[in-house]
């Protein structure tokens, strides 16, 4: 395949962050969930992610030529258009295909993605209510598939952005000596899958708070404490990572009202004070005021590093692009029709 890719001299910034990659490579080919991650992986994501968010909008070559299909069968705010502009500040021509393509006239997603990926894209963005579509993606398509959430499974990127932020807060290489506590919708939460991992990857201790009606069984497999009680599972903690009820997945037959279930466990400026006087409030978004998290402490607060998550999503998600797409050439085809 001959592709567009002209040789030009690198700008003094493309240098740079040759410099922080120096020459190291991934060891996936696609990013399906946190456990594919090797501790030298996150490292190298976390440097090359630092580097990125230095040179803000900079428009890099380093994926010219390269082409990403955005694939998104539910709604998205802050993961499309992140990937969407990230994908552009590289260089790369973008398209989306939403809910209204051929999968909502019975298509299979195999036949979708197959179709979408005979487009010859280096790199192609999934999300879906159902958990599993990106893995089998990663299966039959020549495109690296990049996980951007799926039904109740994983979002990987969100948990690497999420650690970045934790770790660029305390400083340090681990999480060890750190405690977190995970309120909310655990059972149906994809954020949480792939949160958890990546947690207990860096060290950290991990609490989870919510009503016992909202926790896996599959959750001691985690290694994680549960609290049916907030201030308990709050007191004296680093970080407290409040999580949405997810009603469109069946959440609200879990709990007695959405009120109720604020009430219990609900983040308030009280309940935030139990905490580390250092700690920080953080949500992957998007908040529900006043359920999840009380309004006053949403956006604004200084212990709110939500805004913060945003804007390290978009380093993380470039790092990931450039990373991704210079190892196609190593990906294992399987063109198995199922
Ligand atoms: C999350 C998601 O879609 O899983 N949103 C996001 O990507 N930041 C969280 C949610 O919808 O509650």
């Amino acid at each position: 395949m001959v592709e567009n890719r002209e040789r030009h001299s690198l700008s003094e910034v493309e240098v740079d962050l040759l410099a922080v990659r120096q020459k190291r490579d991934l060891s996936c080919f696609d990013l399906v969930s946190i456990s594919q991650l090797k501790n030298r992986d996150l490292e190298l994501i976390f440097e090359v992610a630092r580097a990125f968010r230095d040179y803000k909008t900079y428009k890099f070559s380093f994926n010219k030529g390269f082409s990403q299909i955005n694939a998104f069968f539910e709604p998205s705010t802050r993961t499309m258009a992140s990937f969407d502009l990230a994908a552009k500040q590289l260089s790369m021509d973008t398209t989306s295909v939403s809910s209204s393509s051929s999968v909502s006239k019975g298509e299979s997603f195999l036949d979708t993605v197959e179709t979408l990926d005979s487009y010859n894209v280096k790199t192609m963005i999934i999300r879906s209510a159902e958990s599993g579509v990106p893995e089998m993606a990663a299966k039959h398509t020549q495109a690296s598939i990049i996980n951007a959430g799926d039904g109740w499974h994983e979002h990987p990127t969100q948990a690497l952005l999420d650690a970045l932020t934790i770790l660029d807060y305390f400083g340090g290489k681990s999480l060890r000596g750190k405690t977190v506590t995970i309120v909310g919708d655990i059972m149906h939460s994809r954020v949480f899958g792939s949160l958890v991992r990546i947690l207990k990857k860096l060290g950290a201790d991990v609490r989870i708070a919510a009503p016992l009606t909202l926790i896996p069984k599959s959750v001691e497999k985690f290694g994680v404490k549960w609290f049916g009680d907030i201030e308990a599972a709050i007191k004296d903690v680093d970080v407290i990572y409040a999580l949405r009820i997810q009603s469109e997945r069946g959440a609200s037959g879990f709990i007695p009202t959405l009120r109720e279930y604020s009430k219990m466990f609900g983040i308030s400026r009280k309940r935030l004070d139990l905490a580390k006087p250092s700690a920080i409030l953080m949500h992957p978004g998007p908040v529900i005021r006043d359920i999840d998290v009380h309004s006053a402490l949403a956006a604004l607060d200084p212990q709110s590093f939500i805004l913060k998550q945003v804007e390290n999503g978009m380093a993380v998600r470039k790092a990931l692009l450039w990373l991704l797409a210079d190892r196609l050439d190593g990906k294992v085809k399987e063109f198995r029709r199922l």
